[in-house]
């Protein structure tokens, strides 16, 4: 009994030795321990074992068992612990390797004034209205003091869809939606594309606008002239200030065009501001009465002003781009420098 047991001990030892991985010490464990196993069978078979054998042969078991299972876990830690290594190996990461960039887009540059205006106007109170860009030919002109031949349709060279609609040409229009369907007090802006048959280094059929209207009791010129100054210093610096230019508009009386004074060279004068000290923004003025009254405000309790600011020219000035092409053109090389979000 004691050389069987001997020789179990021995090949599962040599079969431990030379196994090669988990489950090969899985079938030897198997094979030697498990129900059906060789060591286990031994003990079955303890019955026919004489009386007074039956500890030591128990012992001899027990030692083998013993010694088997030391080994077999000896070497499934090392099995384990290599393929461990194995991992780390395979998954390691090379903490100094340069890091992907990855690619951050940027809003439009005309989309960046758009917003920075917008932002500074709800903070004044302004509600945000946003009209259509097809019009007819009352909205654009007619109920803005224009009428058929009034020489200043000539100003905007329009796009005409049909005898009544048009692209607009101003988001002005929008002035007439708003007082049609509010009563005063009315504080807007309105952004917006518009379209005229126009193009240059700094003119383009297509361009974005902003449009202001105030209606409300007392409203004046220095309301405007107020508003304007507390506008330009957020837009373009906390010395900026503006003029106001006599200007002509028909739905505006007085009307005037905004100059600010020049951001970059603070007035002594150079290529930005043309060597004026001023630089033109934007048009505006008091609302025309004819106008209130066209959209059934009493012009005897109401008055108003109003202001148009072309983005694209507001987005050159500001980012130093000298062709409007430059931002309809997608090119990322010069997309990419312009991010004030
Ligand atoms: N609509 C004018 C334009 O397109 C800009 C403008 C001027 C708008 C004066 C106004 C304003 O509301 O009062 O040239």
């Amino acid at each position: 009994m004691r050389d069987k047991i001997q020789q179990i001990r021995e090949k599962a030892l040599a079969e431990i030795d030379k196994a090669d991985g988990l489950e090969k010490l899985n079938d030897v464990r198997a094979a030697i321990l498990g129900k059906k196993g060789e060591l286990t069978a031994v003990l079955k078979g303890m019955k026919d074992v004489a009386p007074d054998e039956r500890p030591k042969v128990g012992q001899w078991v027990n030692e083998t068992r013993e010694a088997v299972e030391k080994l077999l876990d000896e070497k499934v830690k090392k099995f384990e612990a290599e393929a461990l290594k194995r991992k780390y190996e395979r998954e390691k990461i090379d903490v100094t390797m340069p890091a992907k960039r990855s690619q951050k887009g940027n809003l439009h540059p005309v989309t960046q004034v758009k917003d920075q205006l917008s932002e500074i106007f709800t903070s004044m109170g302004f509600e945000v209205y946003e009209g259509t860009e097809i019009e007819n030919d009352y909205y654009n002109f007619t109920a803005l003091n224009t009428p058929k031949d009034h020489p200043a349709r000539d100003m905007q060279d329009t796009f005409y869809l049909s005898p009544e609609f048009l692209l607009r040409t101003q988001t002005s229009a929008g002035q007439i939606h708003v007082m049609e369907a509010k009563k005063p007090p009315i504080k807007v802006v309105s952004p917006g594309k518009v379209f005229r048959s126009d193009d240059d280094a700094t003119h383009s059929p297509m361009f974005t606008q902003m449009e202001g209207l105030v209606v409300d009791k007392g409203i004046t010129l220095c309301d405007l002239k107020g508003m304007l100054d507390q506008l330009v210093k957020k837009m373009f610096g906390k010395n900026v200030t503006t003029r106001l230019r006599p200007s002509y508009f028909p739905f505006t009386e007085p009307s005037v065009e905004v100059d600010v004074s020049c951001f970059q060279c603070h007035g002594k004068g150079c290529s930005l501001c043309k060597g004026t000290g001023w630089i033109e923004v934007l048009g505006a003025g008091v609302v025309n009465k004819k106008v209130l009254e066209g959209c059934g405000i009493d012009t005897n309790e109401y008055s108003g002003f109003a202001f148009g600011i072309g983005l694209e020219r507001i987005a050159m000035l500001k980012y130093g781009i000298n062709n409007i092409k430059l931002l309809f053109e997608s090119d990322l090389r010069v997309l990419d420098q312009i991010d004030d979000n």
